[in-house]
């Protein structure tokens, strides 16, 4: 394991802290079912910070005002024989810190007493207050322990900051490391949809469709899906968040799937719409380049120095104006975008941050205005990922009735402008129709 990019992130946010001591726990284990846990993930900021796998572990950032220099700090479980013959391997303090490069390593069980002495003098907490309120109750414990002592000279911190605030600026900008990471997570999802457009036939089921995508992505080193897959045929696309997928598929309807992975802890995040037969009906053509015209647009206006609105923006002037051609809506573009009639067929919005999390961490505005949305920059990665969901309506033409498509990419912007991460999953009508008829022809 390589740890220089995990101790270049702790060094980095070191300096942005300027005075103090910081506090990053991981996620705990969840019970799904009595003795049964969910597969664990760690949490997302003390993966970014750490690298380190195991549960029951927290990281404390102690910078340099108190000490001989600044300092990292790993609590972990300790060894266990025992429990390691049942349960798997744990690095244990000393293995842990040889492995992941910190300072120093200690038992978790001894957590809150050395807290208390770390905080104690210093002029601020950075820590993700709200977040957990077990690990609230411990560190508001062991600021009173230190307020306990202030009749000998001992004094708490003052200031409380919001460590998320500062680790999802660092997050929004990718370093070297994570854009890798996010290619493979990209390049495995890419196979996974070229492999159920190959698979897809009238009779299978939503579910088999979806066990393709389990098998590619654990095949190929995905730890995860980044999300449960959706995979839903015919008027089921309608529903955004549809993951029930346990219909059959039909002939003459689209299936919309939306599925990415996660490798090391980085998400891939794509939906492909295709026919169940292989071939595009006139209504459901119309429709789909429609989306894919918005999602052209879209990403042409995603470059350094935009804003992240302006790919929506795009989109939905692209989308309005389709909708008014189709019969879908009246009036001019203008009108349609102001009074927010398009919201019919597209009521969200065309993407967002993509990293450690599918949403992932990142300001998209710095105020209120019209103007404050975040300026793109190098390094971060967002989706572009328009769609039109037409529900039945007696003032709806029927040949379009139950037709729902969405088209997502992951996008990298870089100093020249912006790199599609997930170009190897088709997309063009033509490509999916000829992909298809191979695999239909042997
Ligand atoms: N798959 C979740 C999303 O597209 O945002
Ligand atoms: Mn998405
Ligand atoms: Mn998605």
């Amino acid at each position: 394991m390589d740890i220089a990019p995990f101790h270049r992130r702790r060094l980095s946010l070191l300096q942005r802290m300027g005075a103090g001591v910081a506090v990053v726990p991981t996620a705990p284990e969840r019970t799904r079912n009595r003795d049964t846990t969910y597969p664990y993930r760690a949490d997302s900021y003390f993966h970014y910070l750490t690298g380190f796998p195991e549960p029951e572990a927290v990281l404390v950032l102690v910078t340099s005002e108190l000490n001989d220099g600044p300092k990292s700090i790993l609590f972990c479980r300790d060894k266990d024989i025992d429990k390691e013959i049942w349960d798997g391997f744990r690095h244990g303090p000393d293995g842990a810190r040889e492995v992941f490069g910190v300072d120093e390593a200690h038992s978790i069980k001894e957590f809150d007493a050395k807290l208390a002495e770390l905080l104690a003098d210093q002029p601020s907490l950075w820590y993700s207050l709200g977040h957990d309120t077990a690990w609230d109750a411990r560190v508001v414990a062991a600021l009173n322990a230190v307020r306990a002592q202030s009749r000998a000279g001992k004094r708490a911190p003052t200031t409380l900051h919001d460590i998320r605030a500062t680790v999802d600026a660092m997050r929004l900008v990718k370093d070297t490391d994570e854009i890798a990471l996010m290619r493979r997570a990209a390049d495995i999802a890419c196979a996974a949809h070229r492999r159920a457009m190959r698979f897809t036939a009238p009779g299978r089921f939503e579910y088999e469709v979806e066990a393709g995508f389990l098998h590619e992505f654990r095949h190929n080193g995905s730890q995860y899906p980044a999300y449960p897959p959706i995979v839903a045929g015919g008027a089921n696309a309608c529903v955004l968040h549809y993951v029930d997928n346990n219909r059959p598929l039909n002939d003459g309807e689209l299936l919309l799937i939306d599925a990415g992975c996660e490798v090391d802890g980085y998400a891939s995040d794509i939906t492909r719409t295709f026919p169940v037969n292989g071939r595009f009906s006139g209504p459901q053509a119309d429709v789909y380049d429609l989306v894919l015209d918005a999602q052209t647009a879209a990403i042409a206006a995603i470059k350094p120095g935009a804003s992240f609105l302006d790919p929506h923006t795009a989109a939905v002037r692209v989308l309005a104006q389709g909708m008014i051609d189709l019969k879908l809506l009246e009036g001019s573009v203008d009108g349609v975008i102001e009074t927010a009639a398009y919201k019919r067929f597209y009521m969200h919005r065309t993407g967002h941050w993509l990293g450690l999390d599918v949403h992932d961490a990142g300001e998209y505005r710095h105020g209120p205005g019209d103007n404050d949305w975040q300026d793109l920059a190098p390094g971060m990665a967002l989706t572009v990922e328009p769609g039109c969901y037409i529900r039945p309506g007696d003032d709806v033409p029927k040949a379009f009735w139950n037709i729902g498509v969405r088209i997502e990419d992951d996008v990298l912007v870089t100093a020249a402008g912006c790199e599609i991460l997930t170009l190897d999953a088709p997309k063009k009508i033509a490509d999916i129709e000829a992909l298809m008829a191979e695999s239909r022809h042997g």
